[in-house]
C-alpha cells in the first residue's frame, strides 16, 4: 500500500486546495489589480499575505488577461540584485506572454542604462540577468528606473493593463533608504497600474505609508490581514482531512482552533501533526490533538528557547503573566505586583519591546495577547 501524503503544509504557499477561505479579501484584492488601485498589504508574519497575493494573481492572470509581475525584496540585498530581479520578473510574466522569443531579452535589456549579463539555462532556455556591482551610483538609479517604467511601457503596448507585486516591501529601507522616493516619482505617473506591497513588519508599514514625511503616504489603500475565522477554517480542516482518509469531528476542529486561534501558518503546523497521529480511516480524537500540540511544541522548542534566551528579565517576566493569565490592563497596579513585574515605565519599556519584536501584538491601548500561538503553552509547560 502506498503511503498517503499528509494534506497539509505550512510553510510554503498555500495553494490550489491548500487555501483556505480569505473570500472576501481575495475579491477585493483581484478587482483592485484589474483597476490598476494600488494596495498595500500587511500583516504579522506566516498570516498568509504571499499566498493571497499568490491566488489573487492566478485569477487576474487567466480570468482578466492582467500581466502580474512580482519581486521579492527579501532577496535582493542591493539595488545591482534589485535590478536583476526586476529585469527578470518583467522578462518572464510581461515579456514571455506579450513577445515572440527573440525579441523577449532585448525588449527588457535594450533602454538600460547598463546593460545586464545575461546568462541562459542551458536546460531550460530560460535567461537570468545580473548587474555587475561597482557602476556609478546614477547609472544604477537610471537603469533601476527605466526599469521600474518597464512594465506600464510594455503593457500598453498591447493594450494590457498590469499589476507589479512587491513583496516584503519593508526591505526597501534597507537596500537603500532613498529608493521609495525614486519608485514614488515614478509611480504615480502610472494610473492604470497597480502596485501591491506586502509587508511583515507593521511599524515599518506604517511607517512608509502612514507618514506625511514619507513618500508612499497615502498613495495605497490599506488592506490588513487578519487570523481566519473558524466557521471557515473548521470546514477546510475537515474536507483536508476527508480527502486524505481521515476523519475530524467537529469538537476535535474547534479544539485545534482554539488552540492556534486562526493563525493559518499555526493552524497548519497543528493539523499537520494530528493527521499524523490519526490512524487511516480513522477520526481524530482529544488524545490525538494532545500529543499533536506535544510534537509541535517539541518542533518549536528550539525557536521558543531563543526567544526566552533573548528576553530581558521583565520581558519574560510580562511573556510569562500573560501566558498564565492573559489581561486587558497588563499596567494595572495589582497586576503588576501579582506577577512582580516592577514600575511602570519598567513595563512599558518591556511591552514596546516585545511589540517591535512582533511577540506581543497590542489590542488596545494597555490590551496586550502572544502574538506566538505555541508559546503561552509552551511557557506554561516551562513554569509547572
Ligand atoms: N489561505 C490560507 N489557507 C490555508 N493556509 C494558509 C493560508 N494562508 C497561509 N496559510 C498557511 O500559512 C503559511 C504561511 O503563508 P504565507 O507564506 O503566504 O504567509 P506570509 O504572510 O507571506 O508569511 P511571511 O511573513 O513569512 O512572508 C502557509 O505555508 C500555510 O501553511
Ligand atoms: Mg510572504
Amino acid at each position: 500500500m502506498t503511503r498517503e501524503l499528509n494534506p497539509f503544509n505550512f510553510g510554503d504557499l498555500a495553494v490550489d486546495a491548500g487555501f483556505a477561505d480569505r473570500e472576501q479579501e481575495l475579491a477585493e484584492l483581484t478587482s483592485d489589480m484589474v483597476n490598476g488601485q494600488n494596495v498595500v498589504v500587511f500583516a504579522p508574519r506566516r498570516y498568509g499575505k504571499s499566498s493571497l497575493v499568490w491566488r489573487a494573481a492566478q485569477q487576474v492572470i487567466s480570468r482578466n488577461r492582467v500581466l502580474v509581475a512580482q519581486v521579492d525584496l527579501m532577496l535582493t540585498a542591493t539595488k545591482e540584485q534589485l535590478a536583476a530581479a526586476l529585469a527578470k520578473a518583467i522578462y518572464d510574466d510581461i515579456a514571455t506572454p506579450l513577445f515572440r522569443v527573440r525579441e523577449r531579452v532585448s525588449r527588457v535589456v535594450s533602454g538600460l542604462r547598463i546593460t545586464p549579463v545575461v546568462t541562459i539555462d542551458p536546460q531550460t532556455g530560460a535567461p537570468s540577468f545580473s548587474f555587475r556591482a561597482g557602476h556609478e551610483h546614477a547609472d544604477v538609479d537610471a537603469t533601476l528606473q527605466a526599469l521600474f517604467e518597464l512594465p506600464a511601457t510594455l503593457a500598453a503596448e498591447r493594450q494590457r493593463r498590469v499589476a507589479l507585486v512587491f513583496d516584503e516591501f519593508q526591505e526597501i529601507l534597507a537596500i537603500d533608504s532613498r529608493l521609495p522616493s525614486l519608485m514614488r516619482s515614478i509611480f504615480q505617473t502610472q494610473p492604470d497600474v497597480a502596485h501591491v506591497y506586502l509587508g511583515s513588519k507593521r511599524s515599518m508599514m506604517e511607517r512608509l505609508f502612514n507618514d506625511a514625511n514619507e513618500p508612499f503616504w497615502r498613495s495605497a489603500k490599506q488592506m490588513e490581514l487578519g487570523r481566519i475565522a473558524a466557521a471557515a477554517f473548521a470546514p477546510f480542516l475537515a474536507e483536508r482531512f476527508d480527502a486524505a482518509n481521515r476523519r475530524l469531528p467537529p469538537g476535535i476542529a474547534e479544539r485545534l482552533l482554539a488552540a492556534t486561534g486562526g493563525h493559518p501558518y499555526a493552524t497548519q503546523e497543528l493539523a499537520y501533526a494530528l493527521w499524523e497521529e490519526t490512524p487511516r480511516g480513522r477520526a481524530a480524537n482529544d488524545d490525538a490533538l494532545g500529543r499533536a500540540l506535544g510534537r509541535v511544541l517539541r518542533s518549536e522548542n528550539a525557536h521558543f528557547a531563543l526567544v526566552w534566551e533573548r528576553a530581558s528579565r521583565v520581558q519574560r517576566l510580562v511573556l510569562q503573566a500573560l501566558a498564565v493569565e492573559p489581561t486587558t490592563t497588563v499596567t494595572a497596579g495589582e497586576y503588576r505586583n501579582r506577577h512582580d513585574l516592577g514600575a511602570p515605565s519598567t513595563v512599558a519599556r518591556a511591552l514596546e519591546a516585545l511589540v517591535d519584536q512582533e511577540l506581543l501584538r497590542q489590542v488596545e491601548p494597555g490590551h496586550y495577547v502572544i502574538a506566538e500561538p505555541f508559546l503561552p503553552e509552551w511557557l506554561r509547560r516551562r513554569l509547572s
